[in-house]
């Protein structure tokens, strides 16, 4: 495995309506490392998140990821590598509506330019407890259902890196506690990196990792 940082941020800044949301300090993890995301509401979890998944630009400063800085990558090439190398769990979880669990899952790995593998769905679903559920579409799932389905989709094509946003509005802590350990175990078992976006403290011991945000004026 490459000894290159998976995620590497320099000088990363945002600004968002006129109003600067983002300005860190430099920040690295190493490749397999796991992170927790922290901050209150507001903070620009999500925005960071956006920018290590490329899904925003930063307004100045890098982002590499596996050695490779996101601003060489043009939009199709972006989405490419995106596939290849990045899955991610957004905060609204955005699962196709009109494709069945299995069905999310099978187009994560065509995105990732990956064969299918109706063995790889099926065992991702069943440790993620939703493999009774596979022929279902989203909407006919709870929402921590929901979750599990959206961490599945993440993981099926053993990304490099999974970056996860905590829909912290719909869990209870405990469930929060719960998709985070289940994360920290899928991204184990693929060896990947780990981004974790949570408002939730008591997480933060189990990460090795810490990336705090503060509330700007
Ligand atoms: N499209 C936008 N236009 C203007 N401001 C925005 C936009 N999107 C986000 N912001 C602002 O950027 C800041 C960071 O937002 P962000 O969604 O990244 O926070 P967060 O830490 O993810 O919050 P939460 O925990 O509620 O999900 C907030 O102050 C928000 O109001
Ligand atoms: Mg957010």
């Amino acid at each position: 495995m490459s000894t290159d940082p998976i995620v590497v941020l320099e000088g990363l800044r945002v600004a968002r309506g006129g109003r600067t949301v983002l300005d860190l300090p430099d920040w690295a993890l190493p490749p397999g490392g796991h992170a927790v995301l922290l901050g209150p509401s507001g903070s620009g979890k999500t925005t960071l998140l956006h920018c290590i998944g490329g899904l925003i630009r930063p307004d100045a400063g890098r982002v590499r990821i596996a050695g490779r800085d996101l601003a060489d990558l043009s939009g199709g090439a972006l989405d490419t590598f995106r596939g290849q190398t990045i899955g991610i769990v957004f905060q609204t979880l955005r699962l196709v509506r009109a494709l069945t669990v299995t069905q999310n899952l099978q187009l994560a790995l065509r995105l990732a330019g990956k064969p299918q593998d109706a063995a790889r769905v099926h065992d991702t679903l069943t440790r993620l407890g939703v493999a009774h559920l596979a022929d279902r579409r989203p909407h006919r799932l709870s929402v921590g259902e929901q979750q599990r389905a959206a961490i599945a989709r993440a993981v099926v094509a053993r990304p490099a890196l999974i970056l996860a946003d905590e829909p912290t509005s719909a869990l209870d802590d405990a469930n929060a506690a719960a998709a985070a350990a289940l994360l920290k175990a899928e991204a184990e078992a693929v060896g990947a990196g780990l981004v974790i976006a949570t408002h939730d403290t008591r997480i933060a011991g189990a990460f090795a990792h810490v990336l705090r945000l503060e509330t700007r004026a």
